[in-house]
């Protein structure tokens, strides 16, 4: 039954002399029937574009037309010929039309009007068939493909991180724990609650990671370039169009370097994936442009155009008290920016994407270098206009007793964590990296303004579904 034809190559063929024939499967979108032909408009997720399928009165096929309904999967074999339609250059005549699975057109939950996001993501299982959800999906694939691509192009090595952990990297608290015994059943036996504290299945409390950073940076200092690019987990309770609790996070890491150079690194990735996605995926980008008119390919084209800025947290932390706004957290040196904040220095101040550097370290995590004036840590945010933080990193602290004085001051557990201190005990190097929220990546990519239109099923408090 497979086929090597998609769609997406039908459409591409330049039609000469000679026939060119397919087998083509794929969903139905719309079913018209005449008097004398049918058409159906066939997707298959290869591109936005559907192919018109053409089946005339005298093909023994035409009567199962009455049958297909919008939502049908099925096996077209035809011949590839010049459009007599508008709309495309190329579409199939069918020889023979095969009905693989049938679709109640009535309770379909997918009709031709325009739905709703909020509806849409009630049935995640079904969007990706969409035309927005086509879209979002086969960018998210390119971005991915783009990271991977000028990562390796650069000789770092991937490094697959564990997802199971005794450590908090972030040090902020924000883990799930994991453990073989549901609450369900501990309520019904709390003796388990015991057992399992006394004897639990690790050996020790074991948690889902927030961050693979900490293993790749003992790939680094083996290494040299090593990157992580897996799921991560978050317990925070943010109910934002910006959060995830599991979000798949991209972390590059290099050795022999500070965080100027990770900045830099960075920057090329993004503009190596924005190229990569205007290269290959022009039409998504445009088509969401022009649904949700959120200007994505303009924006995209002026970062290509424009060298990205760098502040520093004090001049940014200037700007904003100058600025003459009223925000609704108020702006001292200090302070953790927030959103707002964010949006305001790369949409207002900068006009595009900007690098936050040299942060106060008691907003910062433990790992981060500490400054000469022992007040700020060389942590990197990248804002992005509509998102705010798109990418978080640093310069890591490589000195020993520094990196052990700041675990003591930022009350980090350090039973877990003496394989780290190790990597600075024994051929210690300045290193620096950074981590990239996929999803985020893919609202700034696709326009999408809510992260939760950005994976396949998101989870949030309250929110497991699919
Ligand atoms: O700034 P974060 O917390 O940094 C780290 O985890 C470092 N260990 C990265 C590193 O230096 N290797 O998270 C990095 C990025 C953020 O900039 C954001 O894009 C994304 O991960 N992120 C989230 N995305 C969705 N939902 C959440 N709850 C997120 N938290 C962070
Ligand atoms: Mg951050």
């Amino acid at each position: 039954m497979s086929g090597d034809w998609t769609v997406k190559r039908a459409l591409e063929v330049q039609i000469g002399r000679d026939a060119v024939m397919v087998t083509i499967q794929g969903w139905v979108r719309t079913r018209r029937v005449s008097k004398n032909v049918g058409f159906l408009a066939l997707n298959d997720g290869s591109c936005l574009d559907h192919l018109q399928v053409v089946c005339d009165k005298d093909n023994p096929s035409y009567n199962l037309l009455a049958e297909i309904h919008t939502g049908a999967s099925v096996q077209v074999h035809g011949e590839l010929q010049q459009s007599m339609g508008k709309g495309q250059a190329v579409e199939m005549l069918a020889h023979s039309i095969e009905l693989v699975g049938a679709s109640d057109a009535e309770r379909y939950p997918l009709q031709k009007k325009g739905h709703t996001l909020e509806y849409l993501r009630e049935i995640a299982h079904l969007r990706p068939r969409t035309n927005t959800f086509g879209a979002v999906f086969r960018l998210k694939n390119l971005i991915s493909r783009a990271i991977h691509h000028y990562l390796q192009e650069q000789d770092f090595i991937w490094v697959h991180t564990p997802i199971l952990t005794a450590s908090d990297c972030e040090g902020a608290g924000e883990m799930f724990s994991v453990s073989t015994t549901s609450m369900k059943s501990l309520h019904k036996n709390p003796k388990k609650l015991e057992e399992l504290a006394e004897r639990p299945y690790f050996g020790s409390e074991a948690y889902l990671t927030v961050s693979g950073q900490l293993e790749a940076e003992a790939v680094a200092l083996s290494h040299k370039k090593s990157y992580t690019f897996g799921p991560t987990f978050r317990a925070e309770n943010s109910n934002t169009a910006r959060h995830l609790s599991e979000f798949w996070m991209v972390e590059p890491e290099l050795a022999f370097a500070d965080y100027h150079d990770s900045m830099r690194c960075g920057d090329e990735l993004f503009r190596a994936v924005v190229s990569h996605c205007l290269a290959f995926g022009r039409k998504d980008i445009a088509f969401l442009d022009k649904i949700y008119k959120n200007q994505t390919l303009e924006e995209l084209e002026h970062f290509l155009a424009t060298p990205t800025e760098k502040i520093s947290y004090t001049e940014a932390i200037e700007i904003l008290k100058q600025s003459g706004r009223s925000f609704e957290y108020s702006v001292d040196w200090g302070m953790d920016l927030q959103t707002e904040h964010e949006r305001y220095l790369c949409e207002t101040h900068v006009k595009g994407p900007v690098w936050v550097y040299d942060y106060p370290k008691d907003i910062k995590a433990f790992y981060m270098y500490l400054n000469e004036d022992q007040k700020t840590v060389r942590g990197t945010d990248l804002l992005v206009p509509r998102i705010g933080e798109i990418c978080g990193g640093s310069q890591r602290e490589d000195r020993l007793d520094v990196l052990e004085a700041r675990m003591q001051e930022c009350g980090v557990d350090k039973a877990h964590l003496d394989w780290y201190l190790d990597l600075r005990r024994y051929g210690t190097v300045p290193h620096a990296g950074f981590g990239v929220g996929l999803e985020r990546l893919v609202m700034w990519i696709t326009g999408m303004s809510n992260i939760r239109d950005a994976i396949f099923a998101p989870r949030a408090p309250r929110l497991l579904d699919f």
